[in-house]
């Protein structure tokens, strides 16, 4: 069920139930942190891997800090600076935070998010929330309540409607070593910013099979039908003769392609403005994953800013 209840997402959560939750960057499928049995639903919900961590969401850094065993003079920077905000920061936990949001790790990741009904939302809770992005796991995520319903109706009492989410892609996630930053995703906050305010940082994604932040596992974002990006070497042009007969849709930056139908064709910018693609892409994607198309050809956007971040999903969603 769909609606803009707060009350009713309070009482659903009090319950120990699963509310999916509006963000700035995707929508999240909701429980209890502080409670094992709550949490445990959101992996049954998603069908993700209990050695996929979670982030949990809070409403203010006095809150969070009651579960949170080492601040970083570094992490505090960043968390005044971008808070609320798309900034997630892995940092070492207390017992209050059960190992099933960790997937035993000793640190947790955190963050608030900045939306204004789920702020409300938490300011009327006395627990952080644990929240994955609220998709199948593996599948592209969320940016719409009609999103989440669609592929998770079933599985959770209420999605509280916040609208479409302004930024589209997932939170950047940082962590820390021996006080310097690690970025461990990227995401809706460029690291151009964060060096900005903290100076040169790491970039250390993780890719193996039990990942620490398996954002980064190989396919994820991914849709049903396969994708292949063009490069340097193949052009979308010699993509689109590659597979010539084939029902073929065009996922592109700014432009469009005149050897397929339109309709058949999303563009992620036409002005070629990389916040307005990033909020596009997942939508996009959907759309194009819902045509009954035999293969979605892509490009990738330049390798800065936000691009980084959009490139790092669409090749997450390709077919290697
Ligand atoms: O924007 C976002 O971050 C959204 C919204 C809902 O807040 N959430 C989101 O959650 O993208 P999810 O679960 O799809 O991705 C969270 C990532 C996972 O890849 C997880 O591995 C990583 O955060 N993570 C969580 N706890 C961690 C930890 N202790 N150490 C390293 N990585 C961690
Ligand atoms: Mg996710």
């Amino acid at each position: 069920m769909i609606g803009k209840d707060i009350q009713k997402a309070v009482k659903i959560l009090k319950n120990g139930e699963l509310v999916a939750i509006p963000t700035e960057t995707v929508y999240g499928l909701a429980a209890n942190a502080l409670c094992a049995k709550s949490v445990s639903q959101i992996f049954r919900a998603k069908k993700r891997p209990t050695f996929d961590p979670l982030i949990i969401h809070s409403d203010s850094i006095e809150k969070l800090k009651k579960h949170i065993a080492y601040f970083p003079p570094k992490a505090e920077k960043l968390a005044n600076h971008f808070w609320a905000g798309a900034l997630t920061l892995v940092l070492e936990k207390k017992d209050s935070i059960p190992d099933l949001v960790t997937s035993g790790l000793s640190s947790v990741a955190v963050r608030i998010p900045n939306h204004p009904l789920t702020l409300e939302l938490l300011r009327n809770l006395d627990f952080p929330l644990a929240a994955p992005s609220a998709n199948p796991f593996g599948y592209i995520s969320p940016t719409s309540a009609q999103h989440v319903e669609t592929m998770l109706g079933n599985e959770i009492p209420y999605v509280l409607d916040g609208g479409i989410c302004d930024l589209g892609i997932e939170s950047t996630i940082v962590s820390f070593e021996k006080g310097e930053a690690i970025i461990l995703r990227k995401g809706a906050i460029s690291i151009e910013k964060i060096e900005k305010l903290i100076g040169k940082v790491t970039v250390k994604l993780h890719s193996s099979s039990s990942p620490k932040a398996p954002g980064m596992l190989k396919s994820h974002y991914a849709p049903k039908i396969p994708l292949f990006i063009a490069n340097q070497n193949q052009s979308i042009k010699e993509l689109i003769k590659q597979h010539e007969g084939k029902k073929i849709g065009i996922l592109s930056f700014e432009k469009e392609f005149p050897e397929i139908e339109a309709e058949k064709q999303r563009i992620l910018s036409p002005k070629g403005d990389f916040s307005e693609a990033a909020h596009n892409l997942f939508a996009y994607l959907r759309e194009l994953d819902a045509m009954n198309l035999d293969v979605i050809l892509s490009e990738l956007l330049p390798e800065k800013d936000l691009g980084r971040a959009i490139n790092d999903r669409i090749t997450r969603a390709s077919t290697r």
